[in-house]
């Protein structure tokens, strides 16, 4: 079992396998200048797959691959089966923008992928590509539909953004209903990379929203998961996940690996050590060593605060997958 140096059960780990994107999510990328981390940095799927193997040794019992866009790496597939032979009862999961779903969502399932989940900010075309920055909206619906159809589990990321999509709360909401999917909106999180004077909803403006329409109670904040989880009188759960709140540090569960190979113990710190020379020289040992001081120096809480109080890490969002 792993433990962290104030004593919490770490056994999520979270997988960067690129920091590439086909998108450029106005609350993400810049548009440019750009540079990309050289593909030759990028850490191999088998040296990936080492460190996993010591993770999963060692107590880690949930995976996500992230990006980035995850799907624009090759053999994606490949890596998510090398998983799950390795241990098939790992919650093996994936986030993605959707784009590239329609042609990978049945490989991905049949590799062993179990649960995905999917950014749609907005159900109309010329939103979704404001918010984008490219045309989008077409092929991530298709997307959506091939990973339901191919029995995926899926939940929809919704980031609303104060005059560019506040006004689809509702109909985000309907939608995801429609097809059985959990819609989990996102408190905008400021950060360099974004567009300037973007600002998000806050998780009281999103619940004004959607109780002009429905009544719903909350049903509590699912153990080491960010978001809080609310019922519409019929049943249907969404989740509201406001990171402007610190309530989830105290039960934090989770570490990050990039595609370099950088294993950060929070999203808000700048501090990482790098795995790489341990797993390119296939040093198994020396690997569990950088995990073990990794999560010995796990921050209790996060740094970051708010827009006026931002000291936040200085790594971007799409390096670290979010
Ligand atoms: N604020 C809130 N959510 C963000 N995401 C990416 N950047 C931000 C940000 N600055 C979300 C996207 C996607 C997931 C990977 O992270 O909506 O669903
Ligand atoms: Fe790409 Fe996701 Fe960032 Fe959008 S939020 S630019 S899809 S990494």
């Amino acid at each position: 079992m792993l433990i962290d140096g104030h004593g919490r059960r770490v056994s999520y780990l979270r997988v960067s396998v690129t920091e590439r994107c086909n998108f450029r999510c106005q609350y993400c990328m810049p548009e440019k200048p750009f540079s990309w981390v050289p593909k030759e940095n990028l850490l191999s799927f088998e040296d990936l797959f080492l460190f996993i193997k010591v993770g999963i040794d060692e107590g880690i019992d949930k995976i996500r691959i992230t990006g980035g866009e995850p799907l624009l790496r090759a053999d994606l597939d490949k890596f998510i089966k090398m998983i799950n032979d390795y241990k098939s009862d790992i919650d093996l999961a994936l986030t993605t923008n959707g784009f590239l779903l329609k042609e990978t969502a049945k490989s991905l399932k049949d590799a062993g992928l179990k649960r995905i989940n999917i950014s749609l900010d907005s159900l109309k075309a010329g939103v979704a590509m404001k918010i984008a920055q490219r045309d989008v909206l077409v092929k991530v619906l298709e997307g959506i539909d091939k990973a339901l159809h191919v029995g995926l589990g899926v939940k929809i990321n919704t980031v609303p953004l104060k005059g560019i999509n506040d006004d689809e709360v509702l109909d985000l909401l309907e939608f995801a209903k429609s097809k059985s999917m959990t819609i989990r909106y996102i408190e905008y999180m400021e950060n360099r990379f974004a567009k300037d004077k973007l600002q998000g909803l806050s998780s009281q403006e999103i619940k004004d929203i959607i109780s002009k329409k429905y009544s719903f109670k909350e049903v509590g904040r699912i153990a080491s998961s960010p978001a809080h989880l609310y019922e519409l009188e019929d049943g249907y759960r969404f989740g509201i996940i406001d990171p402007h709140n610190h309530d989830f540090c105290e039960d934090c569960n989770r570490i990050r690996l990039t595609a370099e190979g950088m294993l950060i113990p929070c999203l808000y710190f700048d501090e990482a050590m790098s795995i790489k020379d341990a797993v390119q020289s296939g040093d198994v040992q020396g690997a569990a060593n950088v995990l073990k001081e990794v999560l010995a120096n796990k921050p209790e809480k996060n740094k970051w605060t708010s827009q006026s109080d931002n000291e936040t890490s200085q790594r971007a969002f799409y390096e670290t997958g979010g």
